[in-house]
Parts: C-alpha cells; sequence; structure tokens
C-alpha cells in the first residue's frame, strides 16, 4: 500500500513537512485543507496540491487518501484524529496526541480495533540527545538508570507570531493552554532514554503576574493561570523524572533538551552545546568523555569552524537545523537528503534533524502495516503524565496515580529503524 494523505492546517509548521510527503517515493498523492484563504491560496500556488477550505470538506469529498495528517492548533489534535480514525484513515498528528485522558484512550482503542496506524509526530524522540541516550542505554552504559530531567523551555510571546495568522483571533484563547498539557516533548525524551514509563506524578504551577492576557481566569479556554509547570513522576522501575514546562522564561534555544539521565553506571550530562558522558568503571574509577562532537548538529560544528559566522541567530540556528552524527541518514529515502541539507526554508530539517525521520517513519509504518516508534500506545505514555501533571497542579501538588495503558497487542510488528 502507498500512503495517499490529507494534511489539514497550514500555519507556520506543516510547510516543513509538505515538501517531505510529497518527495517520498512511498507517497502516491497528497492534497491539504485550511481554512484561512491566504494560507490556502499559497499552498495552492506553491506546491501545486489539490486543497479544500476544511478538514470536514477534505474528509468527506476526497476518495483518494487513505491518510490524514494533522497539523492544526494543539487542543484539535485528539478530535480530529479520532474522526479520521472512525473514517478509516491511518494518521499523523503534531503534537500532543490529545489533552484529555479520554482522547488518548480513544485514539489507542481505534488503532487496536481498526487495524490502523497512528503516529505522534513528536519531533523530540528523533532530537540527537535523546538518540545518544537510548544507544548508551541500549549498550549498558548507564547501569541501572535512577533519575533522568529534560524540559522544554519557549517563552509564550515567542509563539505569538506563529499563533496570530490564522486571521482569526481564536489564537488568543488557545495561546496559554496549561504548559503540561503539551510535555511531550520533555516526556518523550526522558522516558525513551530510559526505556521506562511513569507510574505516578506530582506537580506545581507557577501563577502568572505578567497581565498580558494570556494566562489567568477567563484568559484561555481552559481558565489556566500557570505559565509554568514542574512535574516529577515516579517510574515503573523505581527512578526518578524531573519535568519543566515553562512559558514564561528567559532562556532562548536549545528550548527542548535533556539535561541528565544518571545511572549507577555512567551519566549523560548537557549544558548549552557541551555534553558530557561520564562513566564509573568496575574498580570505582570515574572517566569524563566530551561527545559534544557526536549529539551537536552539523550546522553547528561547521558554525564553530567558521568562527561563529552562521548567518542570523546563531545558537537556534545551529541548535534547530540539521542532522547530526548519531543520525543514520543512509536510511532515509534518497530524495530526503537535499530537501534536508542547507539552511533553506521551508525547514524540512528543522528540529534537531528529525522532520524527514518522522516522515520516514510514518510512511514505513503505513505502507509496510507495522508501528512506528511513536505509535497510539506509546503516544499515550508520552501524553497522559502531562494531563495528569496539571491536575496534580491544580490540586497543589497531590501525588495522582497514572492510569495504566494497555500494553502494544502481540499482532503488531514494528519498523525496523
Ligand atoms: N516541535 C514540534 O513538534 C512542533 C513545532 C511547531 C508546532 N507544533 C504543533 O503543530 C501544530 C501546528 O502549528 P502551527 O504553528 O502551524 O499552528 P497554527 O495555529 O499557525 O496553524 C494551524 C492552522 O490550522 C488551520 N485550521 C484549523 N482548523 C482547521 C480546519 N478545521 N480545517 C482546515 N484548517 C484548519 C488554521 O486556520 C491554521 O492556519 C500545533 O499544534 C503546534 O503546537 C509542533
Amino acid at each position: 500500500m502507498k500512503v495517499k494523505i490529507g494534511i489539514v492546517g497550514f500555519g507556520e509548521f506543516s510547510e516543513s513537512f509538505l515538501p517531505l510527503f510529497i518527495a517520498h517515493p512511498d507517497v502516491e498523492y497528497v492534497c491539504g485543507a485550511e481554512i484561512y484563504e491566504p494560507r490556502r491560496k499559497h499552498i495552492e500556488e506553491v506546491y501545486g496540491i489539490k486543497m479544500y477550505s476544511s478538514y470536514d470538506e477534505m474528509l468527506e469529498k476526497d476518495t483518494e487518501i487513505n491518510s490524514i495528517g494533522i497539523f492544526t492548533q494543539r487542543h484539535q489534535h485528539g478530535p480530529m484524529a479520532i474522526k479520521a480514525m472512525e473514517a478509516g484513515k491511518h494518521v499523523y498528528s503534531a503534537v500532543p496526541m490529545g489533552i484529555t485522558e479520554k482522547e488518548v484512550f480513544d485514539i489507542i482503542k481505534l488503532a487496536d480495533e481498526k487495524d490502523l496506524i497512528y503516529m505522534m509526530s513528536e519531533t523530540c524522540y528523533y532530537f540527537p540527545c535523546a538518540i545518544f541516550c537510548r544507544k548508551m542505554r541500549e549498550e549498558g552504559k548507564f547501569g541501572n538508570i535512577t533519575y533522568a530531567e529534560s524540559q522544554y523551555y519557549h517563552n509564550i510571546t515567542e509563539f505569538i507570531g506563529s499563533y496570530n495568522g490564522s486571521g482569526n483571533d481564536a489564537w488568543k484563547k488557545d495561546i496559554g493552554i496549561p504548559p503540561m498539557y503539551y510535555s511531550t516533548h520533555s516526556m518523550s525524551m526522558a522516558f525513551s532514554a530510559m526505556d521506562d514509563y511513569p507510574v505516578e506524578v506530582t506537580a506545581f504551577g507557577y501563577k502568572d503576574i505578567e497581565n498580558d492576557g494570556f494566562y489567568g481566569k477567563g484568559m484561555n479556554h481552559w481558565d489556566n493561570e500557570f505559565s509554568n509547570e514542574t512535574a516529577i513522576l515516579r517510574m515503573s522501575k523505581g527512578a526518578m523524572v524531573r519535568i519543566n514546562e515553562f512559558r514564561r522564561v528567559s532562556t532562548i534555544k536549545p528550548s527542548s533538551y535533556i539535561t541528565g539521565v544518571y545511572g549507577d553506571r555512567g551519566t549523560y550530562e548537557a549544558s548549552g552545546m557541551q555534553h558530557l558522558f561520564m562513566q564509573r568503571s568496575d574498580d570505582d574509577k570515574v572517566s569524563v568523555n566530551d561527545v559534544s562532537s557526536i549529539v551537536d548538529s552539523y550546522n553547528y560544528a561547521q558554525m564553530i569552524k567558521d568562527g561563529g559566522s552562521m548567518e542570523k541567530g546563531i545558537l537556534s540556528y545551529s541548535y534547530h537545523r540539521g542532522f547530526s552524527p548519531v543520525h543514520d541518514i543512509d536510511r532515509l529515502p534518497e530524495s530526503f537528503i537535499e530537501l534536508a541539507t542547507g539552511l533553506h526554508k521551508p525547514d524540512t530539517d528543522g528540529h534537531g534533524g528529525s522532520h524527514p525521520f518522522l516522515v520516514d517513519d510514518f510512511v514505513r509504518a503505513v505502507v509496510q502495516h507495522k508501528l512506528p516508534p511513536v505509535n497510539a500506545w506509546t503516544a499515550a505514555t508520552y501524553t497522559l503524565p502531562g494531563i495528569y501533571a496539571h491536575e496534580s497542579a491544580l490540586k497543589g501538588g497531590v501525588t495522582l496515580k497514572l492510569p495504566e495503558i494497555p500494553k502494544i497487542p502481540e499482532k503488531w510488528e514494528k519498523i525496523e529503524i
């Protein structure tokens, strides 16, 4: 089976995936839907694909598509994915999977009962730091992992530019979403590095004091007052994880990253662009290795070589764009390599070089009818804890037990990556 995909939502994000879907050798057909006319016309003119004026219209009228790509506002993903799966379509969805427990469990149920591929477009799963830590864990270099911390820091004012382009003011109520509802970046990096899942959570929220209309009662769909939230999770094997989701923060890039994974044999620690891996030997000697050249992107290495002359925001660009030595670029379709190298627009190599791997994994999953790494079950593991963390924060930090996520049914094989 070849992929025939209808993509909904053409804000800033989806355009850096669209050329990859079009170029993939196993994608036969691409169409799109966008409510806002100027955005719809732009995509029609630049890419020449068929465009519909709403998601419902595309779902009802297009007889070609077997898959849906969801790139709409965060709180719309769950209901749109459910609608697509009820109509028998495979789903590729921007994060988060959903913002309610029901949405998350409904998606798992549909994937299971209807034999459909659901993949959450979790860019951070493919971030170099996450890949590096997974590799170290698989090689046994951490020993027993006891603790990890990761975070997503993104100041709220930087979202305005992408939120306010849909031709109306609805974004003003969307933007103040509880930070923990968007914690899949942080959770996926830590949990996949540890190969573990959480069983309980406690969290606190910082009540915002800025009065700029984003946070507070009546300011957003959720009456959310917290701009920053911090969660501590207990993992199934006993380790702890600390997650920070900050939307009132003075940092710029890196925004989502692992600060540390701590084992009784090995430790990964990062600060900015420096990444260290420390190992304790059997005779209790500790070696400290700078692994930055493996984890940082080729762009960053080039920027250092050029004496820091990379055009535009140095950290931002070198962190955000392009592959790293830990990426297995040889497994990607040839047509992706040119698209995903060079600092061009749209940034098909964006978010730490993750976009080409995401698209390729979804396409391979549909074609081979096997599960991608961030499938419905895994995505639930990365999404539900944030929903519960916000609940805990609203209750002043009470510890909440997390619901059990069903095991992946045995009938499913996973794609090789
Ligand atoms: N690293 C990451 O994983 C990452 C990065 C950026 C954005 N995102 C996520 O991707 C999603 C899209 O981001 P964005 O910045 O492009 O958002 P955006 O708000 O700029 O764009 C969403 C678009 O969807 C359109 N839309 C909404 N409902 C529709 C419908 N029913 N039919 C057709 N079109 C509809 C809107 O008109 C709008 O143009 C968001 O959920 C965002 O959080 C993820």
